[in-house]
């Protein structure tokens, strides 16, 4: 049902003006009527928004703010454990709730004094271009849904909570801000599609899965390792390999599962030289000149 590049259940409008979201038949809430029914009402509510007014409201159930609470208190230790520092001050100056899902505007009113970012509705899928290139302008395009309660330790579709717990607490960061926007003013820039998608794998294997090491730990900085709990504790078992733009940027993976093959730095001020200096050079020649040294045929 997922393909690379396509993360979200299709979300339709019917003539009628019904909203349906599409999940396939591998997501947990497939045959759960009343998972897809709320899946339905938040979508439409997303759908619906005027980008005018403020960002919608959503009134969660008890059911969700206890996922959310469970996710959080579940990846606390994980995260002093094996996040970076970075993101530990950042998610401790953003100071989010831990016991139910704050509203995108609460999320907005936190980050923005911190780092610019504002934080606006997605309804699902939003087209690899328009997603890219909001993040030139610190702006962030956010589901408002949960994930399936089966399964809060993984989700194959981005939810509330990886857009907020994942990068949220990332970009209250400065050094991630920075290297997310730079993503962003990329994408504006590029032109090709071939282009947008070389950026949008290296942006995959840095700011969603990247790790890095810090006083002989491996640490996750990836907002896609630290919103799952369930590849918390797996991702130091992968196999590991140093930065290289060429094989990020070509490399095939499956959306669906924790990802088996992730790229470290070997400090923030590597990443910046390798990863942000790559996100501020690239232009639409550059996937075809890096398979040419790869010796890969485009
Ligand atoms: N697996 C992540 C989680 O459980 C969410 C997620 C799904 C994701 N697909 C992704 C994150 C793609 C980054 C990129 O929180
Ligand atoms: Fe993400």
């Amino acid at each position: 049902m997922f393909e690379e590049g396509q993360l979200y259940s299709p979300v339709t409008r019917q003539a009628d003006g019904q909203v349906e979201v599409h999940l396939g038949e591998n997501h947990p809430g497939f045959k759960d009527e009343h998972y897809r029914a709320r899946r339905n009402e938040i979508a439409a509510v997303a759908t619906d928004w005027d980008p005018r007014e403020p960002v919608p409201h959503i009134d969660y159930t008890d059911e969700e703010n206890r996922i959310w609470a469970t996710v959080c208190t579940e990846l606390a230790p994980k995260h002093e454990h094996y996040a970076h520092s970075e993101y530990l001050a950042a998610k401790q100056a953003l100071g989010l709730p831990t016991d139910h899902v704050p509203q995108l505007e609460q999320v907005t009113a936190s980050i923005k004094p911190l780092t610019g970012w504002t934080y606006i509705t997605a309804p699902g899928l939003v087209e690899l271009r328009e997603f890219y290139s909001s993040l030139g302008d610190k702006v962030f395009h956010s589901t408002q849904y949960l994930r399936h309660p089966s399964e809060p330790l993984y989700t194959p579709e981005p939810d509330i909570i990886h857009e907020v717990i994942g990068h949220a607490n990332q970009l209250a960061s400065p050094r991630f801000s920075t290297l997310t926007a730079a993503a962003g003013r990329a994408a504006q820039r590029l032109q090709t599609e071939d282009a947008l998608k070389f950026l949008a794998d290296v942006f995959w294997f840095s700011l969603e899965f990247g790790v890095i090491h810090e006083d002989g730990l491996l640490k996750a900085y990836g907002a896609g390792i630290l919103s799952s709990y369930g590849e918390m504790d797996e991702f130091r078992q992968m196999e590991i390999r140093p930065l290289d733009i060429g094989q990020m940027g070509t490399l095939n993976y499956d959306i669906t599962s924790y990802q088996p093959i992730l790229f470290a730095a070997d400090s923030l001020d590597q990443l910046d030289d390798v990863v942000g200096v790559f996100f501020e050079t690239c232009d639409d020649e550059t996937p075809d000149r890096v398979r040419r040294e790869l010796h890969l045929t485009s």
